[in-house]
């Protein structure tokens, strides 16, 4: 099977990228052949500062690879280094209608958020989108909530291609679905996931002093007053992070002391910011060794590119002729 995902640079990874998609990425690759690639196309529409984008590419592209995503297993790659994604989505486009484009959530929402730069870049971010997708005939996508839409653009653009062209050729792609596995992380700010604000996310990269600080902040409630009352939102999301990163007995161990009305948060916070620590400390590590290590990410990319180019290429091949553009 096919599996590919996408990423948009926009900084550094934190526990909720880890836990909700990463961590699983990594057993994804033993079983199936996968796609892992850095969405710097897409970042574009929003207009970053030309001096960030790379540090935000070589930023995740360290963290991926210090999570465990293997080169040799996958293919990682950076999405402008196959200009066969940009092409597709241009062939895409001609199938793609204004009011479609128009209607999806995530074009609306930022119009909303940046009404001065309302660009044709994210009219058609879904198609590029599909782009991503279709030039590997990409079986399963993994998509959190927000993706949902873009994924379901995606299959329609691909059976529209079908159906116009007469011909089965793109796959249908299908919503990955981790079920049981996948953890979603909640921000330390007392509601809603984590996010990449300071003092809502922590980073891999975060060395052992910000975390015991970030943990030390985060929102609690003023503490249960009876028995075995109904955990705050607040304090119920630290035990979800210790769900995932504390043993077990730690986790029962503060819930039983909050069922009894005997818990200090400060302890909670405490024991979860050690483990945090603990369990982030071996990529922590490798982030600030392959930081260092700018030859060993330059020959990563430029393999994955080539690897990338295989599928690509044969892809626009076919779809050019699909459409009627013919070699002499
Ligand atoms: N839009 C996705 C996001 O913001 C990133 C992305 C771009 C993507 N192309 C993709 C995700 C293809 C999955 C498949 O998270």
């Amino acid at each position: 099977m096919i599996v590919l995902s996408g990423i948009r640079p926009t900084g550094n990874l934190h526990l909720g990228n880890y836990f909700g998609a990463v961590k699983n990425f990594v057993k994804m690759q033993e079983t199936n052949k996968c796609f892992f690639f850095i969405a710097d196309y897409h970042s574009l529409t929003t207009h970053p500062d030309p001096k960030i984008l790379h540090h935000n590419v070589k930023n995740v592209l360290v963290d991926y690879l210090a999570s465990g995503l293997d080169p040799e297993k996958s293919t990682i790659y950076i999405q402008s280094d196959l200009p066969e994604v940009a092409e597709l989505a241009l062939l895409l486009s001609m199938h793609a209608y204004l009011g479609e484009l128009e209607r999806t959530t995530s074009f609306k929402e930022k119009a909303r958020q940046q009404p001065e730069n309302v660009n044709a870049g994210l009219l058609t971010y879904p198609v590029l989108q599909a782009a991503d997708i279709l030039i590997h005939h990409a079986n399963k996508v993994p998509v959190g909530k927000d993706q949902q839409q873009h994924l379901e653009m995606t299959r329609n653009f691909a059976a529209r291609f079908n159906r116009i062209y007469n011909k089965e050729y793109f796959p249908i792609p299908e919503p990955f679905n981790f079920g049981e596995e996948l953890l979603k992380i909640p921000g330390l700010d007392g509601s809603g996931k984590m996010g990449k604000s300071e003092n809502n996310g922590i980073f891999l990269i975060d060395d052992p002093a910000t975390i015991r600080k970030k943990v030390k902040r985060a929102v609690t409630d003023s503490g249960p007053t009876e028995p075995n009352s109904t955990v705050s939102e607040p304090v119920n999301n630290l035990f979800t992070l210790m769900a995932a990163v504390s043993k077990s007995d730690t986790l029962q161990f503060f819930k039983e002391q909050y069922a009894n009305c005997t818990i200090k948060y400060g302890d909670l916070k405490k024991q979860l910011a050690e483990d945090i620590i603990a369990y982030t400390q071996p990529i922590r590590e490798k982030i600030l060794d392959l930081s260092q290590n700018n030859d060993y990410l330059k020959k990563v990319v430029e393999n994955g590119k080539e690897k990338a180019k295989v599928s690509a290429a044969k892809t626009i091949k076919e779809v050019r002729e699909i459409m009627g553009i013919k070699e002499f």
